[in-house]
């Protein structure tokens, strides 16, 4: 079966075209298009909302024919409805006039070509970024229990997929999500918006030892997090440095990567102890962090935790619509375009 994704729920606007033969266990990607409004919100430091909604409303309709067309399932003068068997559509959560960019264009599009909708949850979407074969390669077979580790601008989860068709929440963050305090020390450090890729590429040349942020709830036994404690102790260094040079600002970067990755591997590792998962699916825009990744395996090893760690190529691990796509194939739960309404508030049941 062949799958539009659309994915509009915070700055991006995403299409695209997947594709799943019954028997595989991955999805194969045949176009991914993302156009985003980030230069903008560069100027601004963050998202404004509006700003945000008004460029996908600019950008929807040539993105979804630029992913069709790259899927060679294009809709053409001659022939009026694209060759795909249902179109994915991110109901939540976000932002709700992005939301509803997508949402609106979606039920048009599956009332006009008359092709079944699914409804499909942000979150559930990047975790099922693990679920797209990486190009060329063969399918891989992720087992269960898997533990799942949501960790973007906007999220923190930890969740236990015991299957496809049962997903626990296990816990998450009290305050500020993992991108959200990358994104938000980088402004203290004025860089520019999101931070969270030159946090990574400063902390490279920083000095692990200049600076050791707090971890705060590491050890508390449960899997949830806090984060706002450390923006705040960060913040108390750079207002007592007043001007600091390059090796400062990587130094401090270094010490703030540091602490949150190692709060968020430490909690990762917890619940697959706890839950003897055979597989941890990483899943956000925080897990582009190589840092992060390299340094949970490494960690896994150590601690002797076996379950097999997938994470998603960078491109699919900030928001894209072939995740939304992959989603969908493992929760076909398709519904008239009429019931399915955007719902920023959406969250894991
Ligand atoms: O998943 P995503 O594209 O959007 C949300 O759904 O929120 O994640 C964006 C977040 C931003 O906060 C950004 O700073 C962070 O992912 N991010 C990174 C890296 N690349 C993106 N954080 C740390 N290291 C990176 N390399
Ligand atoms: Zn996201």
């Amino acid at each position: 079966m062949k799958i539009l994704g659309i994915e509009t729920s915070c700055d991006e606007t995403a299409a695209s075209v997947i594709e799943f033969f019954s028997g595989n266990t991955q999805v194969t990607l045949l176009s991914s298009v993302t156009a985003t409004s980030l230069a903008l919100h560069a100027r601004t430091g963050g998202i404004i909302p509006e700003v945000a909604a008004r460029s996908q409303i600019h950008d929807i309709i040539p993105v979804i024919y630029e992913a069709l067309e790259k899927a060679h399932s294009s809709p053409s003068p001659t022939v009026s409805r694209p060759n795909i068997d249902a179109i994915a559509i991110t109901y939540g959560p976000g932002l709700i006039g992005s939301l509803l960019v997508g949402v609106e264009t979606a039920k048009t599009l599956s009332y006009i070509w008359n092709i079944p909708l699914i409804p499909v949850n942000h979150l559930f979407g990047h975790l099922y970024a693990n679920w797209i074969a990486a190009h060329n390669q063969k399918s891989e077979n992720i087992s269960f229990p898997a533990i799942g580790l949501i960790v973007s601008g906007a999220h923190t989860d930890l969740v236990l997929m015991k299957s496809h068709d049962e997903i626990v929440w296990l816990g998450g963050t009290r305050d500020d999500a993992a991108g959200e305090a990358f994104d938000k020390i980088g402004r203290m450090l004025g860089l520019s918006y999101p931070a969270g890729p030159m946090i990574e590429k400063l902390a490279r040349e920083g000095n692990p030892k200049a600076f050791r942020f707090p971890r705060p709830l590491m050890h508390d036994g449960a899997l949830d997090f806090s984060f706002s404690g450390l923006k705040t102790s960060v913040l108390r260094v750079v207002e007592k440095i007043k001007n600091p040079t390059p090796q400062d600002i990587a130094d401090i970067c270094r010490g703030a990567q540091d602490a949150i990755i190692d709060v968020i591997i430490t909690k990762t590792l917890q619940a697959a102890k706890q839950y003897n998962a055979a597989s941890i699916v990483l899943g956000g825009g925080v897990t582009a962090n190589q840092t992060l990744t390299e340094t949970l395996q490494q960690s896994a090893i150590s601690q002797g935790v076996s379950a097999k760690i997938y994470h998603p190529e960078k491109s699919l691990s900030t928001d894209n619509a072939a995740m939304i796509g992959a989603a969908a194939v493992f929760h076909q739960q398709k519904q008239s375009w009429q019931r399915i309404v955007a719902n920023p508030e959406l969250y894991f049941d």
